[in-house]
């Protein structure tokens, strides 16, 4: 895609997000100009979004530098010019230690707070220490702001892992300049939030935004009425979604996200069919089989065992298909170190392998696990393949993997199965197939349903599909973010007329 055009924002920009846009790999010893650098390109919804804009912006980006084990340190704040091709913005590392990575990264952000905002509160570990560190860690981030900023600094903050840092870069950076957020997972009922620990010094920390974006409408309200009910003091308005607490006013509003919709499309139809083919064949997949597939990170959130059991319902009550459909399950391993995601993972290997002994013949297995990692336009031609995706989190936030689906299907006529239960469905359910993830007998019954729909009717549902996902791609989501910051920017300079 050409992203030397594209939504802009109205200041220079500060990114500031745990993963990093790029990851460097140096070759060898350091002798100087001789050592090679591979660089990580960007994956990703996000960083692949955000990164034309820092470039066009000449922004700077902080993040935690993981993996980057050999920091090249060209000076002492951990600085490098990315992309090295035109070295158009610079990109900044911290140096987290091993114990804070293990108590802010491995345990608040993801013993506690990603729990607790997708529900899953029984999985809540609080450990001693985590919070304290998640304090200093954020601290950290935001002293590394305030050392980038100016007077017309536009802040934009990335997702969970910093709650606490808006308040501390908003009392060290100039007034004029702003601080957002987008908080990319779901934000709770009031009554899952009560089970937070910290829970004021989070909302306090949020409140240091002038603006802090949710995906849907449920979430900001969500939030708004947890504020009411934690911080008696704030002043919360409701229907303009505006609070002001302790003199400062924070705008909350909902900008569901899009993906790079036009790259996905293209690189499902530029891959070589037979890269494709072969990446059947390795897996064992008969070449005329009709494909199913999921493409999930393993975490609990996700419902890949409620899809592996809907699976074996279907199985059971259509044996027609058996030896003619093939699920591909796509796997990527996720924050392994944490205990629930390695019995998770566990478990879902083992249902693969049950359901398989139970059903499969000589020259076909019903399921097929890969955790191989795949390269973006091998996943787009593989999305592009499926006659059917399905999408069957408990809870997600949004969810990128259904829209990725839909920009990849230019054939069209493919089906996908999306659980009422992601952010995703409140724009495309209409035209998804629809599931709750629990219902197994529905759920089964909406696989059968799905295959045997036709052909004329898979491609019009499609189509509408299609237009919702290009229409709010991840430009749109970040010109429309990016109108909102310049509001709330506006209204932090000091009138000249006054
Ligand atoms: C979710 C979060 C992201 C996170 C991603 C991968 O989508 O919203 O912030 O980067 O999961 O998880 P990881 O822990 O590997 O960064």
């Amino acid at each position: 895609t050409d992203r030397s055009a594209g939504p802009n924002c109205p200041g220079s920009l500060i990114v500031v997000s745990n993963r990093q846009p790029y990851r460097h790999e140096y070759d060898g010893e350091d002798d100087g100009d001789e050592r090679t650098i591979a660089v990580d390109e960007p994956t990703g919804g996000l960083t692949a979004g955000l990164d034309p804009v820092c470039q066009r912006t000449n922004g700077t980006w902080i993040a935690w530098g993981d993996g980057d084990a050999d920091f090249d340190v060209t000076d002492d704040r951990n600085c490098v010019a990315v992309p090295p091709s035109s070295e158009a913005y610079t990109l900044r590392r911290l140096d987290l230690s091993a114990d804070a990575v293990d108590s802010y990264y491995r345990g608040f952000s993801n013993r506690v707070l990603w729990p607790i905002c997708h529900g899953f509160t029984d999985l809540i570990e609080d450990r001693p220490d985590d919070f304290e560190w998640y304090r200093s860690v954020n601290d950290q981030f935001a002293t590394a702001v305030a050392d980038h900023a100016d007077e017309e600094s536009i802040v934009w903050i990335q997702d969970y892992h910093f709650a606490l840092a808006p308040r501390t870069i908003r009392d060290s950076i100039p007034p004029s300049a702003t601080v957002a957020q987008f908080w990319h997972i779901p934000w709770p009922t009031p009554e899952t939030f009560r089970d937070c620990p910290a829970a004021v010094d989070l909302l306090e920390g949020l409140l240091g935004n002038d603006l802090l974006g949710f995906h849907v409408d449920r979430y900001a309200t969500n939030f708004l009425e947890c504020v009411e009910r934690t911080l008696p003091s704030a002043a919360v308005d409701r229907k303009r979604r505006a609070v002001r607490y302790d003199d400062e006013a924070t705008t909350v509003v909902a900008t569901p996200m899009g993906v790079d919709a036009a790259s996905y499309d293209r690189m499902g139809r530029s891959v070589d069919p037979s890269r494709l083919s072969s990446f059947l064949t390795t897996n064992g997949i008969p070449s005329e089989t009709v494909l199913g597939l999921g493409v999930d990170r393993l975490d609990y959130t996700k419902g890949i065992p409620e899809r592996l059991a809907a699976l074996e319902r279907f199985f059971e009550r259509n044996p027609d298909w058996r030896g003619s459909f093939t699920f591909v399950q796509k796997a990527t391993p996720s924050r392994t170190e944490i205990p629930t995601y390695q019995r998770y993972g566990e478990f879902v290997r083992n249902e693969v392998d049950r359901i398989n002994s139970r059903f499969a013949t000589d020259g076909w297995q019903p399921i097929v696990y890969t955790d191989a990692y795949l390269e973006a336009d091998m996943l787009a031609a593989l999305y592009r393949r499926a006659g059917v995706m399905i999408v069957s989190p408990l809870v997600d936030g949004m969810n990128l993997v259904a829209q990725e689906y839909v920009a990849s299907s230019s054939e069209a006529d493919g089906a996908l199965l999306l659980s009422d239960r992601t952010g995703a469905h409140e724009r495309l359910g209409t035209h998804a197939f629809s599931i709750d993830p629990t219902d197994t007998d529905g759920f089964a019954r909406q696989i059968a349903d799905s295959l045997s729909t036709p052909r004329h009717e898979r491609r019009r549902r499609m189509s509408v599909l299609r237009n919702r996902v290009f229409e709010r791609d991840v430009d749109w989501w970040m010109a429309t973010q990016f109108d909102w910051i310049r509001s709330v920017h506006d209204d932090r300079r000091p009138d000249p007329t006054s």
